[in-house]
C-alpha cells in the first residue's frame, strides 16, 4: 500500500511505524511500519490480512483519504559506515526491516539478509535488495515446511550463519516474538551487537495509556514510544523458545 502524505508527516526513520485509523467505528488505530519511502511524501506499507482492521485497509479505493499518526517510535540506529551488517526477518518482519536495508544498501554497506517464512508463497524476500554477484549483499531464504530454500526458520539461518559473521557485525532483527528471542539470545552470545523490532498489541501509539509495555533491564518500557527497536541487550527474556 503507498500512502501520499505530502508535507503533512516527518521524514521517518528506519523502523518506525505510522498508526492508521483503518475504519471509521473501529475504536483503535492499526500499527504498521515504514516499509519504504520511495520518494518524500509518499509511504510504503506491507499489510498482511489479518483481521476486521487489515481487511478494511484492503478494501479502499485508489484516493481514498485515511488518518496517518506518525512517524512514532524508535528505529534502528544506523551503523558506523563499513560496519558488517545482517539482517534476519520472519514472515510480514520484512516490513519492519525493509526500509532500513534500503538505507543500508543505498550507504554500500555488506548486507547479508535473512529471510524465513511459513512457506514459499508467504515468502517476502523479494521485496528487499538484490543480492549481488560479488557478495556485498547476500540473501537465504527459509520455511518452514521446506517448499523454498533451507527447511527451518530465519533463525535456524542465523544459527547456521553465525560462524561466518564477522565480531564487528551489527544484526537487526524483526518477525514474531520467539524468533527476535531467539536471534537476539545467539547473538548476545557471540557478543554481537543486536536491534530488534517487537510488535505488541497498542492503543494510543504514543506513550500514553502504557498498553504496550515489555520488561527490559531498566523496567517497563512501552513499545510503542520506548521501542518499536531495542537493543536486545536490555530485553527481558524468560526463556527462549526455538523460533
Ligand atoms: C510496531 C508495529 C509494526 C507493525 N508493522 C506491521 C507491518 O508492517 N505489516 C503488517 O502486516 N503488520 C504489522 N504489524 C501488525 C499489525 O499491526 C496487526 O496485524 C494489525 O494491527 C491487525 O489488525 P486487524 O484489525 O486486521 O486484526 P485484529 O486481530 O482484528 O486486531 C485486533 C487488535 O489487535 C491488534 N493486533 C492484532 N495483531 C497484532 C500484532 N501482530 N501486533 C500488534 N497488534 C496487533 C490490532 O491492532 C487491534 O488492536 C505491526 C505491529 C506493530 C506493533
Ligand atoms: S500503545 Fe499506549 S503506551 Fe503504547
Amino acid at each position: 500500500m503507498a500512502c501520499s502524505v505530502g508535507d503533512d508527516l516527518d521524514s521517518p526513520e528506519p523502523g518506525q511505524f505510522v498508526h492508521l485509523d483503518a475504519l471509521a467505528g473501529l475504536a483503535l488505530r492499526r500499527p504498521f511500519s515504514v516499509a519504504g519511502v520511495p520518494v518524500a511524501g509518499l509511504l510504503e506499507l506491507l499489510i498482511e490480512l489479518v483481521g476486521e482492521g487489515t481487511r478494511a485497509l484492503s478494501a479502499l479505493h485508489v484516493g481514498a483519504t485515511v488518518s496517518i499518526l506518525g512517524p512514532l517510535g524508535h528505529g534502528f540506529t544506523m551503523p558506523p559506515p563499513g560496519t558488517p551488517t545482517v539482517i534476519v526477518a520472519g514472515g510480514v518482519g520484512v516490513a519492519g526491516v525493509r526500509f532500513l536495508a534500503q538505507r543500508l544498501e543505498r550507504r554500500g554497506e555488506r548486507l547479508t539478509m535473512l529471510v524465513g517464512a511459513r512457506d514459499r508463497d508467504h515468502l517476502l524476500h523479494n521485496l528487499l535488495p538484490e543480492a549481488t554477484e560479488d557478495g556485498r549483499l547476500s540473501l537465504s531464504i527459509a520455511t518452514d515446511d521446506g517448499t523454498a530454500g533451507l527447511a527451518g526458520t530465519a533463525c535456524d539461518l542465523f544459527a547456521q550463519e553465525l560462524v561466518r559473521i564477522p565480531n564487528e557485525a551489527v544484526v537487526y532483527c524483526c518477525g514474531p516474538r520467539a524468533m527476535t528471542d531467539a536471534v537476539g539470545a545467539l547473538a548476545l552470545e557471540r557478543n554481537l551487537r543486536c536491534e530488534v523490532s517487537l510488535e505488541e498489541v497498542m492503543a494510543c501509539g504514543t506513550g500514553a495509556c502504557r498498553g504496550c509495555v515489555v520488561e527490559t533491564t531498566d523496567g517497563y518500557r512501552t513499545v510503542c514510544s520506548d521501542g518499536p527497536v531495542f537493543d536486545a541487550r536490555t530485553l527481558v527474556i524468560e526463556s527462549v523458545p526455538h523460533a
